[in-house]
């Protein structure tokens, strides 16, 4: 069983390594970050080409949603990406925004840091930044944010209700996340849950979709909605590296889903009532 950092420090590794590669080297290589048997990442990722503010040197293709469609941002928000990896989602969300508003991306791969502050000063933009720092200590100070969104990242963070939690921090009250993820329903056969390789291609680290819901309420977060709901096909090949003929048909029967989920939530505006005569 690996400890929290031993798993983060696979995370950083395999993130490091990918940031080296385009976006078509993701797309037409198993043979990744960690060799042979990788899940390849673009199997999740959605097609960002006709968004607004799009980036081809930011997109790896390794979100699993369009967090930035959902996220209701206003020109002159404040938005905070977690996991900005290249920084895909920061230059959607900066396109919003305007030079009024405000983008922070925060990731702890100095890779990914340093390639999506190469396309910001590319981009020439004085608005986005990029921070290095861990997602369970969020680098930014309470009550910042209007929007966070992330893109396929809780599910490799080992402690997402502390993760959760922290989201909940920096937002400012009124304030709201929307963030894509993957998410598993039923229990995932063991051989997959115990491949690091498959914990960096987002499965093993991914938790099932109750327990996920049930965290973010637990951090405090209210008008939890999914906004979108997709199941992830995985290619035969690629689990038939981890499971037996028998949990393969299993595997396919449905009994067990990989999901690509966007999940919105609020950071209520007024305190909660806490004390008798409070609420009046
Ligand atoms: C699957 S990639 C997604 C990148 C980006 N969101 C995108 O869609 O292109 C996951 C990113 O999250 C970062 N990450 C994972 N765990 C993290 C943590 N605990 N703190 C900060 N960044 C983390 C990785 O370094 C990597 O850049």
């Amino acid at each position: 069983m690996k400890t929290d950092e031993q798993l983060k420090q696979i995370v950083k590794e395999t993130y490091g390594n990918i940031a080296n590669q385009s976006k078509e080297q993701n797309e037409t290589s198993c043979c990744g970050a960690t060799g042979c048997g990788t899940i390849d990442e673009a199997i999740m990722a959605e097609d960002y080409e006709k968004l607004s503010g799009y980036v081809k040197d930011a997109d790896l293709g390794l979100g699993c949603g369009l967090p930035t469609e959902y996220a209701q941002i206003k020109e002159g928000d404040t938005v905070v990406d977690l996991g900005s990896g290249a920084g895909n989602d920061a230059f959607v969300a900066r396109a919003v925004t305007g030079g009024s508003g405000k983008v922070i991306g925060v990731d702890f791969t100095e890779k990914m840091i340093d390639k999506a502050r190469t396309n910001a000063e590319k981009l020439g933009l004085n608005n986005v930044e990029f921070r290095f720092g861990d997602i369970e200590n969020i680098p930014i100070t309470a009550d910042a944010a209007d929007v966070v969104v992330s893109n396929c990242v809780m599910n490799l963070v080992p402690n997402k209700q502390r993760a959760f939690e922290e989201t909940f921090r920096i937002l400012k009250k009124g304030g709201h996340f929307s963030i894509s993820d993957i998410v598993l329903v039923g229990d995932l056969p063991k051989a997959l849950q115990e491949s690091a390789e498959m914990y960096a291609g987002c499965v093993s680290g991914a938790i099932q979709k109750d327990e996920y819901l049930n965290i973010i309420k637990e951090a405090g977060f209210t008008n939890i909605k999914l906004q979108k709901e997709k199941k992830i096909e995985l290619p035969k090949e690629i689990v038939s590296d981890y499971l037996s003929k028998e949990e393969l048909e299993n595997y396919h029967k449905g009994n067990l889903g990989i999901f690509s989920i966007t999940v919105y939530a609020e950071k209520q505006e007024k305190e909660a009532c806490c004390e008798p005569g409070c609420c009046n």
